[in-house]
């Protein structure tokens, strides 16, 4: 298979640390350019990365007809704006989570997809891991029973102002950056769409980003709840509760590149986690395993698992959850 030619719109910090190295180890795809608002930062970036191309402006570069796909991180208020503009110069997009503001906003991606016959994918990288593919796996074989429930917590400290995470009008707060995690990851182990959610939000005083969220969410078959929040102790972790047993992700949303992880498997037999079973993988990275399978669905050996439709699916749990916060009532999610 062609490596797909691939621009990076912005500098953005995950990008240049994280997606990008991750990118160049895939065979799938080749990083050919960077752009950014800044031309001097786009040629640094670029020249540390290795990468042959810099451009000083977003469009510069879709106007570029060697590059085939973009890799969207800018901050949330430009992921579907930036993402349409790249499919109206024919490029596919791999754009960073949450995929939009909203659901209705999220839905002009599918238009946009088919009005211009490209691949547009949200970058939730942790379903490529393969943790989570066992999780579900040992889920659906009916290792713990019947799934229940799914609680997840997701948190991190950080009131730097600076911050995107910390601007409520480019899309900051727990929620938007976090909270996703938690809601996709509770969809995917349910394999079904939640029927509605309530919730409680505290926001930031000076920032007005939600910085401490909770939620419950109905699912047909059990419940999932989740806490995220961007002022508190770091911390990461889902639990799968079933009938006979449960599972724990460890690490479940940033599993480290570098060194293995694991996940446990637990019939509940034994207190203390006596009885649990550690299940091992080895180091992998899942921004690698992200680009190989966008560069499969570009190139159309195999069609994305989880289509746009799916990220309309979840901006649709986050506007669910974001009204009850305000009505302090439960809330359908619209369908
Ligand atoms: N999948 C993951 O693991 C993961 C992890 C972290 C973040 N993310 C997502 O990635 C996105 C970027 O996060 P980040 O922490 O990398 O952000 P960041 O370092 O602040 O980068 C955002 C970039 O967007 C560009 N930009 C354009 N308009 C901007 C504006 N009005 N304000 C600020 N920047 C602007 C800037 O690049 P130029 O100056 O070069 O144009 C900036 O460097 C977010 O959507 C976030 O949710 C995903």
């Amino acid at each position: 298979m062609e490596p797909v030619k691939l621009g990076v719109i912005s500098t953005a910090k995950i990008g240049t640390t994280k997606v990008i190295p991750a990118m160049q180890k895939s065979t799938g795809c080749s990083v050919h350019a960077i752009a950014s608002r800044n031309p001097d930062a786009a040629k640094t970036a670029a020249d540390a990365l290795g990468v042959p191309k810099a451009y000083g402006s977003y469009e510069d570069m879709l106007a570029d007809p060697e590059i085939e796909a973009v890799y969207n991180p800018l901050p949330n208020h430009l992921h579907v704006p930036l993402s349409i503009k790249a499919a109206e110069a024919g490029k596919h997009v791999l754009c960073e989570k949450p995929i939009s503001f909203n659901a209705q906003e999220a839905r002009q991606l599918i238009d946009a997809r088919d009005n211009h016959g490209v691949v547009i994918a949200e970058a939730f990288m942790v379903r490529y891991h393969p943790q989570w593919i066992k999780a579900r796996e040992l889920v659906r074989s009916g290792a713990i029973g019947e799934v229940r429930v799914v609680q997840g917590t997701f948190s991190y400290m950080n009131r730097d102002p600076s911050d995107v995470r910390n601007k409520a009008d480019i899309g900051g707060g727990a929620l938007y950056d976090i909270g996703c995690y938690t809601i996709v990851s509770s969809r995917y182990i349910f394999g079904q769409e939640p029927v509605r959610a309530v919730s409680l939000i505290e926001r930031d005083p000076d920032f007005c980003t939600d910085r401490l969220a909770s939620a419950l969410l109905e699912f047909p078959s059990g419940q999932a709840l989740f806490v995220c929040s961007t002022q508190l102790v770091p911390y990461q972790r889902v639990q799968i509760f079933g009938t006979n047993g449960r599972i724990e992700v460890q690490i479940p949303f940033n599993a480290p590149h570098e060194e293995g992880c694991v996940i446990f498997c637990d019939d509940g037999s034994a207190q203390g986690d006596a009885s649990a079973r550690k299940i091992a993988f080895d180091a992998v990275d899942q921004y690698t395993l992200q680009a190989d399978a966008f560069a499969r669905a570009v190139r159309g050996v195999e069609p994305l698992e989880f289509p746009i439709e799916d990220a309309v699916k979840n901006m649709a749990v986050i506007d669910a959850v974001f009204r009850s916060a305000q009505t302090g009532d439960w809330e359908n999610v619209a369908t």
